[in-house]
């Protein structure tokens, strides 16, 4: 199949992009860094023409209120073009209980980016994933005082970006789910133990402090950004992909 992975650069992307391509696809990647623009719609309509599937996987460069209009715009113009285009199928990744926390700007932007390719014109599929792992470091970043972590204690699922890659690749080359594939990882984790589990395996003189007012994480209520029972549980262990 043709495939156009616009931000197929970026973390996931740039996965997905060789997965597709190592299953017989042809993945084109598209991106800022190679012209395609996909708020200003520069390159967009280039960049979908002749592809079967449009896999997007842009990110917001912030986390703030502006995250809104970036995802609103970019789904705007993607399913705009991928209409002209003739697209059969456009796939987005998003995030396991999204819808619950409605404090975060960055969460609201992602609901309204499935709202918008949920009411568009076209066949969709929407993967959520639980928070990467490779997330992890930034998490600790944002709280870090000297050699103080302070981290609350919400429970998180890390996923591997190996396994998302696997998942989103398989579900872009599939028929439109025309809804959402939930995935997570194997382990669930207080967020301050994951901090305690990362610093144990790499230490470098922080140490953590239980704080339940630290840090995004802190207004998530309960378990909400875990697995239910229907999600699919991917294979490496936070443990194992820490050493
Ligand atoms: N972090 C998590 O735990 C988590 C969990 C679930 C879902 N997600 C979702 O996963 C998706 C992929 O995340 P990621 O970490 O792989 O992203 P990433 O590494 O930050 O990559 C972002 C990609 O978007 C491209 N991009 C940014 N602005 C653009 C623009 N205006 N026009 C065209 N391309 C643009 C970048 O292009 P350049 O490289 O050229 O700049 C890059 O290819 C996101 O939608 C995110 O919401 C994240």
């Amino acid at each position: 199949m043709n495939i156009a992975v616009i931000g197929g650069t970026g973390l996931i992307g740039s996965q997905v992009v060789k997965k597709l391509e190592a299953a017989g696809h042809e993945a084109v990647p598209h991106s800022l860094s190679t012209g395609v623009d996909v708020i200003t719609g520069q390159g967009v309509a280039e960049a979908v023409a002749g592809a079967e599937v449009v896999v997007n996987l842009t990110n917001s460069p912030t986390f703030d209120d502006a995250s809104l209009a970036f995802f609103q715009t970019s789904m705007d113009n993607i399913l705009a073009a991928a209409r002209e285009g003739g697209v059969g199928h456009v796939v987005i990744l998003s995030i396991v209980g999204v819808e619950h926390v409605a404090q975060l700007d960055y969460y609201r932007a992602k609901v309204l980016q499935e709202d918008i390719l949920k009411a568009g014109p076209i066949p969709y599929s929407i993967v959520r994933a639980t928070q990467f792992m490779e997330f992890v470091d930034a998490i600790l970043s944002w709280t870090t005082e000297g050699d103080t972590v302070r981290l609350p204690t919400t429970p998180l699922q890390p996923i591997a970006a190996q396994d998302i890659s696997d998942i989103v690749a398989e579900v872009a080359a599939g028929p439109p789910l025309n809804g959402t594939l939930n995935i997570a990882g194997p382990d669930v984790f207080p967020l301050d133990e994951l901090g305690r589990i990362t610093l144990d395996a790499r230490p470098d003189g922080r140490t953590v402090v239980t704080d339940d007012t630290a840090g995004m994480f802190a207004v998530v209520e309960g378990d909400v950004l875990t697995a239910k029972g229907d999600a699919r549980i991917a294979p490496t262990r936070y443990t194992d992909w820490l050493s």
